[in-house]
C-alpha cells in the first residue's frame, strides 16, 4: 500500500474524551472512529488488525478441530424465553420488535441459538462429540461504555459451543478450547493468564477467565508470579489427546491466579511473599462448562449407546476478538505511539522515503516495495510529499515493528536504514539485506489475510 492512496486519518490532536493510551491512540492512528457511544466504525488500518486477530482466532480454532460458521446477530425471543433467560438478561440486552409485533433481540451471546441449530439436526452420540463457533457482532447494551473498543456496546467475538455426551467428555472440551486459547493470545504478541472466574449470568461450575496485565484492566487479579514464566512456545499438541491437554492445563491452572472474584486471601498468602503479585488485568476470553444448563430446557438430547436420550453436556467459550486491538495496544505502546507485535500488525514494514521526486531515492523505493510485496510482506510506503519527521511521526504513531528510510546520502553508499520501533536501533545495510532479514523475521508469521 501507497500512503498517498491509503486512508489514514491520523489526528495530531491528543482527543479529549480518551481516558486510556489504546483508545487515544486508536483515535489519533485512524484505526476507528465513533459512531455513537460504544459503536465504532473500523477505519482501514484499525479493520486489518482486527482481520488478523481474526485469522488468527480461526486457525487455532480448526487446528483444535473446532467447526466455523457463522449465526446471525438477530435473535427471536422465542428461544430465548424458552432456555428462561430472556427475563434474566435485563437492561443489557438491546430488545428489538419487528413490524409484525415480534419480540426480536441483538444477539450478546448464542447459547440458545446454537442449542436450537443442535437440537434439529443432531440425533446420536455417534455424532458427538462437536464443537462449533463463530466470530459475530455482538451487543451489549453496557451502562458505561468506554475505553473505545475495550468496553464497546457492539463488539467483535468468537463465541464457541461443544455437545458431548458425558461430563469427561466435555471437559475434555473445557481443556482443549483452554490450550487453543493459549496459543491464540500467544501468536497475537500476548501473555494472557487463565483465571478461575465467576460465571455470571452464562451460569455453570467450571470456569476460566484469560486476563492480560495492564494498569488500565477493569479487573483486579492476584497470582503467583511463577505463571508469568509458562510458555507454549514451539510446542505441538496433539488436540484429541486427554492426557496432553489436561496436562497442559494442568501446568497453567495450578499455580493461584484468580480475580478478585474468586480472590482467596488464605491460599494467596500460603505462596512465598517474594512470588505474589496483585494487579489489574484485561479479560479478552472466557470458558465455561455448564453441563445441561440449555440441553434439559431446551431439549437438545441425543440417543444414547444403550437407546435412551441423554441430554448432552455443553459448554461455551469466548474470545473478545474487537477488545483484544485495544489490549495489545495498552500492553505495547510508548510515548510515541503504538507498537505492533509482529503476528498482528497492520502492514510489516513502513517504507519512509526521504527525498520524494529524487528519482533514485524513488527508484529504491519502488524496488524494495516490488521485492518485499514479492515475498508476501505487505509494506506501507510513504510516498507523500512531506518532512522526514513528519513521516517518522506517524510511522511511530501507527506502530509497524520495522522501518526502512531510504534516503539519497545513504544510497550513495549502497545502504538503507533499518530501524526496529521497539528497540529505536537501527542498523544500515543494502536494500537486498534488508529484505532478506525481514524474510527471515516474518518467516515463521501467517502473513494473509492481506486485505
Ligand atoms: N462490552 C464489551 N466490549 C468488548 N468486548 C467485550 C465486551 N463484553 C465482553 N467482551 C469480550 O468478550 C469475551 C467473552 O464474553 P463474556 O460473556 O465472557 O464477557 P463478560 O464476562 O461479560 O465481559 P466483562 O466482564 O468484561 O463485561 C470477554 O472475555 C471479553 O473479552
Ligand atoms: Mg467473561
Amino acid at each position: 500500500m501507497r500512503l498517498s492512496r491509503y486512508f489514514l486519518p491520523v489526528l495530531k490532536e491528543t482527543p479529549s474524551e480518551a481516558q486510556i493510551a489504546s483508545h487515544r491512540l486508536m483515535l489519533r492512528a485512524g484505526m476507528i472512529k465513533q459512531a455513537t457511544a460504544g459503536i465504532y466504525s473500523w477505519l482501514p488500518l484499525g479493520f486489518k488488525v482486527l482481520r488478523k486477530l481474526e485469522n488468527i482466532v480461526h486457525e487455532e480454532q480448526v487446528r483444535a478441530g473446532h467447526v466455523p460458521m457463522l449465526m446471525p446477530t438477530l435473535q427471536s425471543a422465542d428461544l430465548w424465553r424458552e432456555s428462561g433467560r430472556y427475563d434474566d438478561y435485563g437492561a443489557e440486552m438491546l430488545r428489538i420488535t419487528d413490524r409484525h409485533g415480534r419480540d426480536m433481540l441483538y444477539g450478546p451471546t448464542n447459547e440458545e441459538l446454537i442449542t436450537d441449530i443442535f437440537r434439529a439436526h443432531v440425533g446420536s452420540y455417534k455424532d458427538l462429540p462437536l464443537t462449533l463457533y463463530h466470530i459475530q457482532w455482538k451487543f451489549r447494551d453496557e451502562v458505561r461504555p468506554r475505553f473505545g473498543v475495550m468496553r464497546g456496546r457492539e463488539f467483535f467475538m468468537k463465541d464457541g459451543y461443544n455437545f458431548d455426551l458425558t461430563k469427561e467428555d466435555a471437559l475434555h472440551a473445557y481443556n482443549r478450547h483452554m490450550v487453543s486459547y493459549l496459543r491464540t493470545y500467544e501468536r497475537m504478541g500476548l501473555q494472557a493468564i487463565p483465571m478461575r472466574a465467576d460465571s455470571g449470568p452464562i451460569g455453570g461450575d467450571d470456569t476460566h477467565e484469560f486476563l492480560v496485565l495492564a494498569e488500565t484492566g477493569e479487573s483486579e487479579v492476584f497470582y503467583d508470579s511463577v505463571i508469568t514464566d509458562l510458555k507454549l512456545g514451539e510446542r505441538v499438541v496433539d488436540y484429541d489427546s486427554r492426557a496432553e491437554c489436561e496436562a497442559i492445563v494442568t501446568e497453567w491452572t495450578t499455580p493461584y491466579a484468580r480475580t478478585d472474584e474468586t480472590h482467596d486471601k488464605a491460599t494467596f498468602n500460603a505462596i512465598p511473599e517474594d512470588r505474589r503479585r496483585s494487579s489489574r488485568g484485561i479479560e479478552v476470553g472466557q470458558i465455561f462448562y455448564f453441563g445441561t444448563k440449555y440441553s434439559e430446557p431446551m431439549g437438545a438430547t441425543v440417543q444414547g449407546p444403550d437407546g435412551k436420550p441423554v441430554p448432552v453436556h455443553m459448554g461455551s467459550h469466548g474470545i473478545g476478538v474487537s477488545r483484544l486491538v485495544g489490549a495489545i495496544i495498552e500492553a505495547s505502546h510508548d510515548e510515541k505511539g503504538i507498537i505492533w507485535p509482529e503476528g498482528v500488525t497492520p502492514f510489516h514494514a513502513g517504507i519512509v522515503n526521504l527525498k520524494q521526486g529524487d528519482s533514485e531515492a524513488d527508484a529504491a523505493c519502488e524496488a524494495l516495495y516490488a521485492s518485499l510485496t514479492a515475498l508476501g510482506l505487505e509494506p506501507l510506503y510513504d510516498d507523500r510529499d512531506e518532512r522526514a519527521g513528519g513521516k517518522f511521526a506517524t510511522m511511530d504513531l501507527i506502530g509497524l515493528p520495522w522501518r526502512i528510510t531510504v534516503g539519497p546520502r545513504g544510497l550513495k553508499n549502497g545502504v538503507v536504514e533499518l530501524t526496529s520501533r521497539r528497540t529505536g536501533e537501527s542498523e544500515e545495510l543494502p536494500p537486498e539485506a534488508a529484505v532478506e532479514k525481514l524474510a527471515q523475521i516474518y518467516a515463521g508469521h501467517v502473513l494473509r489475510p492481506a486485505f
